[in-house]
């Protein structure tokens, strides 16, 4: 969850490590610091946001020739957020640096021990134990130091360390936390994803689970945990800067709502031709018609869209199809064997609990697909098989074009398995590609309509609770519509099955309790014109986001939001731009941070 940086040459070497936290921001952002060496070390670091740091930085005194620098954004986990508790953390002689992202589980019983043997403490993390840890096993080898200490380590760690006594290397760690070694000339960097580090290079190394980086300013060598140097792969990135800039927008969040339309094109560039689906990517095609069960595995909003996947392909495969929640899943007993296949729906790629959920599946023999938007992430390199979602670099928290291309990859390997196995004919196949060229044009219609949801928001902004229903597809619409509002504008509101409503929640309507009632599906237009009637009952507000030709609807709702008429599989594309827009509107409104909303990070690295 916290932003990494590193960077080692000899360019200024604070602008860029300052420039890459900003980047990274978005992973975490209660407190930042930074440190320097060279002929002498500058070490600085706060609670709160990075702008606060720059301010701390102005204010402080630094003059001298730095040759290397690491930085940190951080999201607490252990130990609140405050001054002593962020990171760079330092052992005893204020010699070794370390800053960290992710848990060290047996930090406690490191501490006790090293506190007994005389080291001091400054903080409540469990990061501050690697510092004296290295100072423990230092000989004048901080390589070899870094080995020693990290193998004492358990739980999940991507560190970033430097030492006085060594000023022209940064050692860099992986224990199932990210890191990225960008390659520059006579100049090298480290970060914990790659926007930190477009503006500089587009040649990486990704270090892969229990490697050590030793980075200089010429060379790049990686070690495994027992200190072997192995080879480097190297890969380019092929996301370019501007993709990952706000580009005149006022959040990330709304300009990368904006880019739908254009990112439903690229999910389908060279996998939709002339009026065929090609999976290329899909390298063991007899597998799919072995498959005799699909689980599909996700957290928060990849979830909704696995739900989604998952009446799709029920729909059209007849074999079991179930979805579940990754911190559920990687401790459950589930069904799987050689022919089941376990779908991981991540955005970031890093997600702790679907990586883990990966790694059980794997362990019990299923075949897993990654639909991941971050080439060369966890998921993406551990997966069997990858359909690669190129929504592009995604920074705002909230996720909203990863869902929607998302949705669409799911859409297009459902019809492909469903084509191999013989469960969809060439007709349907032809008349669902249709429907999906056409739905980036209908995106658009969509994202133009700014104006009613602005009016939308005006009048949701101060409310305390909202309801969100829908029935089949349009169910993990509200799911995904309630999520939004309530991660960013911190009012509560819950998705609910419409028909749920009467069996509880209905006690909660009243006048000042709207719901937001989704209805694309002509087999369940007239119950949801029912469930709107009951709200509408007990006084309380409805609007609609609802296809064109549901007039009933429309005439029941205080308000509706009109979506394109489409095939029902590719309805929740669209309903949910409006959803994702109120959303928007409605934090920004209140004054809130739209793209880091509190307590929240963008990939969730810890369990
Ligand atoms: O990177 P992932 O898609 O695996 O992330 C999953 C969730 O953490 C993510 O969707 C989260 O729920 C977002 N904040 C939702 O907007």
């Amino acid at each position: 969850m916290c932003g990494i940086v590193g960077y080692i040459g000899d360019r200024k070497i604070l602008p860029i490590i300052i420039d890459g936290l900003k980047r990274l921001e978005y992973r975490g952002y209660d407190s930042a610091g930074v440190a320097l060496v060279g002929n002498d070390s500058y070490f600085i670091k706060t609670k709160g946001r990075i702008s606060l740091l720059e301010e701390k930085i102005n204010n402080s005194y630094i003059d001298g020739n730095y040759f290397v620098g690491i930085g940190q954004t951080r999201w607490a986990t252990h130990g609140e957020p405050s001054d002593l508790n962020a990171h760079p953390h330092i052992d005893c002689n204020g010699e070794i640096f370390v800053v960290h992202n992710g848990i060290i589980e047996n930090y406690y019983e490191i501490k006790k021990d090293l506190i007994e043997r005389g080291h001091r403490f400054l903080s409540e993390t469990d990061t501050e134990v690697v510092p004296h840890l290295i100072e423990e096993y230092y000989e004048g080898d901080i390589l070899k130091a870094v080995l020693k200490a990290v193998n004492k380590l358990r739980g999940s760690f991507a560190l970033a360390i430097l030492s006085k006594k060594e000023r022209d290397k940064i050692i860099a760690v992986r224990k199932e936390s990210p890191l990225i070694v960008g390659i520059g000339k006579n100049e090298n960097f480290l970060a914990s994803d790659i926007p930190a580090l477009l503006p500089h290079t587009k040649n990486i190394v990704i270090l892969k689970d229990g490697e050590i980086a030793l980075i200089t300013k010429d060379e790049i060598k990686i070690f495994d945990m027992q200190g072997n140097q192995i080879g480097i792969e190297k890969m380019e990135i092929n996301w370019n800067l501007e993709q990952s800039e706000k580009k005149g927008y006022k959040h990330f969040m709304l300009k990368e709502i904006m880019e739908e339309g254009e990112v439903l094109k690229e999910v389908i560039r060279g996998r939709v031709k002339d009026e065929k689906i090609e999976l290329n990517e899909i390298k063991d095609k007899d597998f799919l018609r072995r498959v005799e069960n699909i689980y599909i595995i996700a957290c928060g909003t990849a979830y909704h869209a696995g739900l989604i996947g998952n009446y799709i392909l029920t729909d059209l495969l007849n074999i079991p199809v179930k979805t579940e929640v990754a911190s559920e899943f990687r401790y459950e007993n589930p069904n799987l064997s050689k022919n089941s296949l376990v779908i991981l729906v991540s955005q970031s790629g890093e997600t702790a609990d679907t990586i883990a959920s990966l790694r059980v599946a794997k362990k019990l023999g299923a075949k897993t697909l990654g639909v991941v938007n971050v080439n060369g992430s966890t998921i993406f390199r551990e997966s069997d098989e990858v359909l690669q979602i190129f929504a592009g670099p995604e920074i705002a928290v909230a996720s909203t074009k990863a869902y929607v291309a998302q949705i669409l990859t799911l859409l297009l390997f459902s019809v492909y398995i469903g084509k191999i196995r013989g469960d969809v004919d060439e007709d349907f196949e032809k008349f669902i590609v249709g429907e999906i060229k056409r739905v980036s044009e209908f995106s658009e219609i969509l994202l133009d309509k700014k104006d009613e949801y602005l009016e939308i928001a005006k009048e949701i902004k101060d409310l305390d609770d909202i309801f969100y229903i829908g029935r089949l597809l349009d169910y993990p619409t509200a799911l995904e519509g309630a999520l939004k509002l309530k991660e960013i504008s911190y009012i509560h509101a819950e998705g609910y099955p419409a028909g749920e409503l009467k069996h509880g929640p209905l006690a909660l309507i009243e006048e000042k309790v709207p719901t937001f009632a989704i209805s694309t599906d002509e087999r369940v237009f007239e119950k949801i014109v029912s469930n709107i009637k009951e709200v509408k009952a007990r006084n309380g507000k409805v609007y609609s986001i609802v296809r064109d030709d549901f007039k009933g609807i429309i005439k029941e709702s205080d308000r509706s939001v009109i979506i394109p008429k489409t095939h029902i599989y590719l309805s929740p594309i669209l309903s949910v731009i409006p959803l994702q827009l109120i959303a928007y509107f409605t934090a920004d409104l209140k004054g809130l941070d739209v793209d880091k909303p509190r307590n929240l990070a963008k990939s969730v690295t810890v369990e």
